[in-house]
């Protein structure tokens, strides 16, 4: 019997397990902290703090689900996907008091072998390197510098260089490397600026960020996003405000696998991570480690346990010993296009009548008009059959297989057919 081993290094870090929790309001107080470390976290950021007044004051209200739908006699019935959308800003406890806070937890952290993270939204570079030093002195194992937090200060602000923290860093990445060198020099914990989406060239940013000497990268916190109540007519949640949601969990992962594979930055991923599995996919995607935000807050802090648990077992079962096996574990297979155009066959559909039950589905689904009927049958006419695989997929007996063509010419011919005479070098003719 495998006994899976969940620690993890990220860097000089050690972590007990492989899952952080994201910055928010289950890390404002000592005593959320507490309950995060008691509920089983490798590692624990701490919510973000700053000295601009106007991030030290939320609008109303904080948070708003959508596509949530609830059901009276199932309670902490969660669906698989929903939308959520706060307007919840940095601490309203000044950089310097929540250093405080570091202070008294970071022993317990420290006893039961979890990572305490800061977190730190600055604006000039004094008052970041006094904090991220008092952080070092106060505990904290590493830090994330906020380069992330999207909300714009319009309204709020009176002098335009209060504005320049958070976001600010992510879009003009020159600023935030010089942010990273000066901290450096003046702190010897790792450093990893948490950025937004949506920020320009990705790739670029981290280049720019390692080379300024960063540990690793921080992705992503919430993007500002908009949705309408159809009912009313009205903004949900008043306009444009940050979100999250489970299906979100793509984007972070493409560009986790990207960054890994062009930078070999460690990554910290999360955003939309929800389930067990959505940690596992994030390790294979090249992750070094998992950062989770609101499916705790909506699941409970059980919640923790409760993953790290599957995870183990999942490990168990496909015979991993340790986390480290998996992480990036599917980046070597990942194809770019010309590699797929090189390298792969074009496909096409083949029915097994004796399996197929007449339910017409795959008919349905055909855009490319291949599927035709049969009495009490379906069946697929492979001269037009562009091999998209979809057929396959929605078939609910699994009568569909997919073979691979001898020639892409034929596949070729499957997309052309009804236009034959503009495409007469496919269909025999000269051009
Ligand atoms: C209510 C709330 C408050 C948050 N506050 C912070 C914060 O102070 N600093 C920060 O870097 N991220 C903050 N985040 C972002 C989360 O750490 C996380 O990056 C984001 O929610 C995406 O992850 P998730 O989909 O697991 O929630 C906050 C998120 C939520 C929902
Ligand atoms: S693989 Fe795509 S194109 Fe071919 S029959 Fe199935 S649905 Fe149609
Ligand atoms: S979806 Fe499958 S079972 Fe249904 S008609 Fe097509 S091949 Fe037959």
């Amino acid at each position: 019997m495998i006994m899976a081993d969940l620690t993890t290094k990220i860097g000089k870090l050690k972590l007990k397990n492989p899952l952080i929790l994201g910055a928010g309001p289950l890390s404002g107080t000592a005593g959320h902290i507490r309950k995060c470390v008691d509920a089983g976290f490798g590692a624990i950021c701490a919510k973000t703090v700053t000295f601009s007044p106007y991030l030290q004051r939320y609008p109303r209200p904080l948070y708003r689900l959508k596509d949530y739908s609830i059901k009276p006699d199932a309670p902490f019935f969660i669906p698989k996907d929903y939308m959520w959308l706060h307007r919840e800003h940095n601490s309203i406890f000044p950089a310097d008091r929540f250093v405080k806070i570091i202070e008294e937890v970071a022993p317990y952290c420290h006893e039961h072998e979890t990572v305490l993270i800061g977190s730190f939204a600055g604006r000039g570079i004094e008052e970041w390197k006094r904090i991220v030093s008092a952080y070092a002195e106060a505990g904290t194992d590493a830090m994330e510098l906020n380069f992330c937090c999207p909300f714009p200060p319009e309204g709020l602000v009176s002098n335009p260089a209060d504005a320049h923290l958070g976001i600010y860093f992510s879009q003009h990445p020159e600023e935030g490397a010089e942010i990273i060198r000066k901290l450096k020099e003046t702190v010897s914990i790792p450093l990893f600026p948490k950025i937004g989406p949506g920020v320009g060239n990705i790739i670029k940013m981290a280049k720019i960020f390692k080379e300024a000497g960063a540990d690793g990268l921080s992705l992503f916190a919430n993007d500002r996003l908009l949705r309408i109540d159809i009912e009313t007519g009205r903004p949900v949640n008043y306009g444009p405000c940050a979100g999250t949601s489970p299906h979100m969990i793509a984007a972070t992962m493409r560009w986790t696998a990207e960054i890994v594979q062009e930078t070999g930055m460690n990554v910290l991923a999360g955003r939309g991570v929800t389930e067990w599995e959505d940690v596992v996919e994030m390790l294979m995607a090249g992750a070094a480690g998992v950062e989770i935000c609101t499916a705790v807050i909506l699941h409970g802090h059980k919640h923790v346990k409760a993953i790290l648990d599957e995870l183990a077992k999942f490990m168990e079962r496909k015979r991993y010993e340790r986390v480290d096996e998996i992480r990036g574990l599917a980046l070597k297979h990942i194809l770019d296009n010309r590699q797929l155009i090189e390298d792969t066959r074009a496909l096409y559909a083949v029915v097994d009548l004796k399996k197929c039950i007449g339910c017409r589905r795959c008919g349905e689904v055909c855009a490319y008009e291949a599927i035709y009927e049969l009495p009490k049958k379906n069946n697929v006419e492979q001269e037009k059959c562009a091999g998209c695989t979809l057929c396959s997929q929605v078939c609910p007996v699994g009568a569909i297989s997919m073979k691979e063509r001898d020639n892409d010419e034929d596949h070729f011919r499957a997309l052309a057919w009804e236009h034959k005479d503009l495409m007469p070098e496919l269909f025999g003719g000269g051009k």
